[in-house]
């Protein structure tokens, strides 16, 4: 059973997948695709675009989703991740789910007979890349040798991040503090993947090195779900990474500036760089939409 768990597991699928995004947003499919289809959406964390974005593109295919809260499932009293990955099996067609551990979202599709669709755990948010590489597309034209930059924590959202770019022919610099590197696995993988696709990786701590040639200024939180108890901490180590108008200046004439929200103006961005000009985070948000539909589209349909 395919599942879309991280970027590696659509690999020699992703500029498929992109197109029908294309295709899908421009209206150019045919009319309710996923009549009768359901997809479960289990949320162990909070959601604002997952959850509408999954909802109402489910809808707009001609199926429909269903919001389980893990406080109210059974398996938030302890039931077992196979038992219910094997139970909502016979009832749907595809279950997406927001994840505390990346290692349960593997053990539910380990377990499920439909596809599993991950919908951010602590590893890796595939389906955010997705949506952001379709935004960089609509904004700067093709992909081909791009480069990206993020800025800040080596998380979920740039770990999948540093597997898409290559895969799309992009260059990628992540400008981090000591420390909060992306995972070894996501580095030794992306630049797997930049090897084959003839592109360029860079982790470093010098933004100066890291915003050289960007056409793309990425950041995210520096505190995410789950690093709570870290927050003072991370507070004086990201410092330094915030991103102003300095540190844009520094990129391209023309570069973007792209998160995956929720944001904290004052924090990782300011307000100015936020709201102004270069940003385009609220394309990036719609684009959730669209690129979910493929997603869906290319796992459900018949
Ligand atoms: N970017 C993103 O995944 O947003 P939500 O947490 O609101 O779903
Ligand atoms: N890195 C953030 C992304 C939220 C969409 C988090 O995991 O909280």
């Amino acid at each position: 059973m395919k599942s879309l768990l991280s970027i590696s597991d659509i690999k020699d699928d992703v500029r498929y997948i992109l197109d029908l995004a294309i295709k899908i947003k421009a209206g150019d499919v045919e009319d309710k695709p996923l009549e009768g289809k359901t997809l479960a959406m289990i949320f162990q964390k909070s959601s604002t675009r997952t959850r509408v974005s999954f909802d109402v593109g489910m809808y707009q295919l001609g199926g429909r989703g269903i919001f389980l809260s893990s406080n109210d499932l059974q398996m938030g009293r302890g039931e077992p991740i196979s038992d219910t990955a094997k139970v909502l099996s016979r009832f749907v067609d595809g279950i997406m789910i927001r994840a505390i551990k990346h290692e349960d979202v593997v053990e539910l599709a380990k377990y499920s007979d439909v596809p599993v669709i991950n919908g951010l755990t602590d590893f890796e948010h595939p389906c955010q890349a997705l949506a952001d590489v379709l935004t960089i597309k609509e904004h700067l034209g093709d992909w081909k040798g791009r480069k990206i930059c993020f800025v800040g924590d080596g998380n979920n959202v740039s770990n999948s991040l540093l597997l898409i770019a290559p895969l799309l022919e992009m260059n990628m610099s992540v400008a981090c503090p000591k420390g909060y590197e992306p995972h070894e696995d996501i580095l030794k993988t992306a630049h797997e993947y930049a090897a084959e696709h003839n592109t360029e990786i860079i982790v470093t701590d010098d933004i100066g090195v890291a915003l050289e040639n960007v056409d793309v200024v990425f950041t995210d939180v520096w505190v995410s779900m789950g690093d709570e108890a870290e927050k003072a901490q991370r507070e004086i180590d990201f410092a330094p990474f915030q991103v102003n108008s300095d540190l844009m200046s520094l990129a391209n004439d023309g570069a973007i500036f792209m998160h995956c929200l929720p944001a904290v103006r004052g924090q990782e961005v300011t307000s100015e760089v936020i709201d102004g000009p270069q940003s385009v985070i609220y394309d990036e948000a719609e684009n959730r939409m669209h690129a979910q539909k493929a997603v869906l589209y290319y796992y459900l349909k018949d």
